[in-house]
């Protein structure tokens, strides 16, 4: 889709990967940006620069409430929907997770439907995947998922799939490996580990891994996530999911080493038994999301987690 001087809703705009699509479609020559969002966990501080912007309008609004979210895709020509309740909340709260990541993206489905939006840019998850069984992980991967939030975005990829086929909607789904970056969440199933890390360097104490840091992830720079989604809004894909990731892998202690090394501290890490986990080793293939959506990632994780760093520092 060509995006100049078009108007886009971005909901979940005010959340952590959200707020960042809000910042590259600024840099973009559009005509208008809605965040709609609910502000459960997202927060207006992360909009602080974007609000300066004219283009910009707020709607503090639920994906629940489908009349009001109808209302507000009126002349829309493209929506992002990143609204979801996360890893940890699901696990916790099944009902709300079936009520928000499913039945609140169904509501988004049949606005958009029913407001003839040209395209959505939907985010999934790489959790659809479980853990690995075969690296790196292409979308023809089966879903190995074992966690309730993984199921959500599974029936929403279907919903999408099918929906999307029945009624002609042009949509693409984005699943996204570890994101991290600045605004990230402190409490975030993965993002935690890195706040920790640097907490405890902060207070020149020595870094504690549970396990034995050998879990292995494709770490991505929400910049980097940011852009994938307007590449996928822009290009011509329609009816599919792509992997957003980096096709590398790294360690739980290879990521400590690179923490500690731009501390320039000297320090070993300390390791203690192993907690709550999900997934263990997650490695996508980020080819195809290349050939079709024109998508490539820039930042390597030093550059990243030195700007995560700076901005902890800011805020
Ligand atoms: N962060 C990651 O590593 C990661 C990885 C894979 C997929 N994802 C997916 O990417 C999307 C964005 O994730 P994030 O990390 O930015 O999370 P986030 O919680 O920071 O952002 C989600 C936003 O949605 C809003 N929201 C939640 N429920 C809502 C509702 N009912 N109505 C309206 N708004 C609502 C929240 O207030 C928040 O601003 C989510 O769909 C998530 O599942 C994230």
């Amino acid at each position: 889709m060509e995006i100049k001087n078009k108007r886009f809703l971005v909901i979940g705009g005010a959340g952590f990967i959200g707020s960042h699509v809000v910042d590259h479609l600024l840099k973009e020559d559009v005509k208008e940006v809605i965040v709609y969002d609910n502000f459960s966990r997202g927060s207006e501080s992360n909009l602080y620069e974007s609000m300066k912007d004219k283009r910009v309008t707020i709607i503090k609004g639920d994906i629940l409430h489908r009349d009001f979210l109808e209302k507000a895709m009126r002349g829309v020509d493209g929506v992002f929907h990143l609204a979801a309740v996360w890893l940890l909340h699901c696990y916790e709260y099944p009902e709300t997770a079936f009520e928000v990541n499913i039945r609140g993206t169904f509501n988004v489905i049949m606005s958009a439907i029913k407001q003839k939006v040209g395209k959505v840019v939907f985010s999934s998850s790489a959790s659809v995947y479980g853990n690995a069984l075969e690296l790196p992980m292409t979308e023809d991967h089966p879903y190995n998922n074992e966690t309730f939030y993984g199921a959500t975005k599974i029936a929403d990829e279907h919903m999408f799939k099918s929906l999307g086929k029945r009624y002609g909607l042009n949509w693409v789904g984005l699943r996204y490996m570890n994101v991290y970056g600045p605004r990230q969440d402190y409490h975030g199933a993965y993002t935690a580990v890195m706040h920790k890390i640097i907490d405890r360097l902060e207070e020149k104490k020595k870094p504690v891994l549970y396990g034995d840091g050998s879990q292995q992830y494709d770490f991505v720079y929400v910049g980097d996530v940011a852009r994938a989604n307007i590449c996928a809004m822009k290009s011509k894909a329609t009816g599919k999911n792509y992997n957003v990731g980096t096709g590398i892998g790294t360690s739980l202690k290879e990521l400590t080493e690179i923490i500690i090394s731009l501390f320039g501290a000297k320090t070993s890490i300390k390791y203690e038994p192993a907690g709550l986990t999900f997934v263990t080793n997650r490695i996508g293939s980020p080819k195809m999301a290349e050939k079709e959506l024109g998508y490539v990632w820039k930042t390597d994780l030093k550059k990243g987690m030195k700007k995560l760093i700076e901005w902890r520092k800011k805020e």
